[in-house]
């Protein structure tokens, strides 16, 4: 069972867990919670905006009086949020800074293969490149991260991943709360060491709850409605998120909006799933407190209801309607799952094969439409969910084990979880783009061992 999460078996940043001690546990509720920063343009045309996102080492503050040495997207250890806007491309520069290999993929964005930051299209060290999103996609709560092949969960641990958020003109007539009282929120764990780094290898637990890179903060909030965009950005951590049994009204997913908000008590995030949720906090009275807690780890985010403000958004009874559901040209099977025949050498697999950025997995013609059996496939006893990502498009669930689709499954998704020996169907539309993207399960030690395949869209 080693090389199960978070299994020594990572090779490149991973660090023994057993060389460092690890660190003392923060209070909870003892550092304040930051909004990482809006990345300006540098460069707006009439009608792309131009921006430059760095990847760096920097030396970060996670936790109280101690440095954590990151690899960054401009410095952050959650990188600058950058807004875009549907309709409106952005052009991000993208220099690599570091000693190796690197790259940003759009999780959940509609881009040309060339632009996707496949694995294997990576920026050396010291190079640099452009990647053209075109935003031509209903708003959303997207992210960007690394995906350089066989260090992306290192990567992504040590810090490479931000928000990519899509604002939509055409929402706009439904008066969410927008401006500082939008406000997105990463959620991710991290094993620290007693000088602040950070362990990837080993068997412990990351057992420090990070929002927005702090442990367990507190966050100030007016009493008043605010738009919570959670993203979940650990390797490999559900979250199952509650404000102690207060309704949270749901109104969006990874690919946006819902057809309608739903009241959740609790919602369930696998690693690169988002949540938006908007949450009243006048039902609390000035001076009180509100705790966003994960039933598995504890509590995450203290709110502190510091001061009045008027409000004038609201939680409309109808946000966005789905598209129809196209017929279905073919029927897929995809197993995830594990190949132990080499105990020394563990392989993740999709439908038993190891990814080959030589092989397309399957062909699919573009604009057609499929439904995808995926499953997890390993035996009970490895006891190992695993979720499902799709590249390139959103999709919808049909069904989870033959039932219907849970909750957490609403809306147009991009990752879905799959617990221990279950299933889930999904649909998707390939629509304009051509050539090879990835599909992969988000527990990114997982897809770095190989449990990722390709798609090959053709016209
Ligand atoms: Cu979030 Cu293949 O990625
Ligand atoms: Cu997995």
């Amino acid at each position: 069972r080693s090389f199960l999460p978070g299994g020594g078996h990572l090779s490149g940043h991973a660090v023994s867990a057993n060389s460092v001690r690890p660190a003392a546990a923060v209070p909870a509720f003892s550092v304040e919670m930051p909004i990482p920063p809006v990345l300006q343009p540098f460069k707006a045309d009439p009608d792309v905006d131009f921006y430059r996102l760095p990847i760096q080492p920097a030396n970060v503050n996670v936790l109280p009086g101690l440095q954590t040495p990151a690899l960054t997207f401009n410095g952050g250890f959650v990188g600058p949020t950058i807004r875009a806007r549907t309709g409106r491309p952005v052009s991000l520069t993208v220099g690599n800074q570091l000693g190796e290999a690197a790259n940003v993929h759009l999780h959940g964005g509609h881009v040309a293969a060339i632009h996707d930051g496949h694995p294997m299209d990576v920026i050396a060290p010291g190079g640099s490149r452009n990647y053209l999103y075109p935003n031509t996609q209903q708003g959303a709560t997207l992210w960007y991260h690394d995906h350089s092949h066989h260090t992306e969960a290192e990567h992504v641990y040590y810090g490479m991943q931000g928000f990519y958020i899509i604002d939509d003109p055409a929402e706009s007539g439904l008066n969410l709360p927008s401006g500082q009282y939008d406000v997105p929120i990463m959620l991710r764990d991290g094993l620290f060491g007693e000088d602040g780094s950070l362990l990837i290898g080993g068997d412990e637990p990351r057992n420090t709850i990070l929002a927005n890179g702090k442990p367990q903060p507190y966050f100030p909030v007016a009493a008043r409605k605010y738009r919570l965009r959670l993203l979940n950005g650990a390797l490999h951590r559900e979250f199952f998120l509650n404000l102690g049994g207060a309704t949270m009204y749901q109104i969006a997913s990874d690919g946006g909006l819902l057809p309608a908000p739903v009241g959740r008590t609790e919602i369930r995030l696998s690693p690169a799933e988002r949540t938006e949720i908007v949450v009243d906090f006048s039902r609390y009275p000035v001076g009180s407190s509100v705790v966003l807690g994960d039933s598995g780890s504890g509590p995450v985010i203290r709110f502190d209801i510091t001061r009045t403000a008027s409000d004038s958004s609201r939680i409309p009874s109808t946000l966005r309607a789905l598209p129809a559901l196209p017929t279905p040209t073919a029927v897929r099977d995809v197993r995830l799952l594990f190949d132990v025949s080499d105990p020394n050498n563990p392989l993740g697999t999709v439908n038993g094969n190891p990814f080959d950025p030589n092989r397309a997995d399957v062909r699919i013609k573009r604009g057609t439409t499929e439904i995808w059996n995926v499953t997890n496939a390993d035996p009970a006893d490895f006891e190992v969910p695993h979720n499902f990502h799709m590249h390139l498009v959103q999709f919808r669930v049909l069904s989870r084990d033959g039932h219907a689709p849970d909750q957490d499954d609403l809306g147009r998704k991009d990752t879905v979880l799959i617990p221990p020996t279950k299933s889930i169907q999904v649909q998707a539309t390939f629509g304009d783009h051509l050539g090879r993207y990835v599909y992969h399960c988000h527990y990114l030690e997982h897809s770095q061992m190989g449990m990722m395949a390709q798609m090959e869209i053709y016209s």
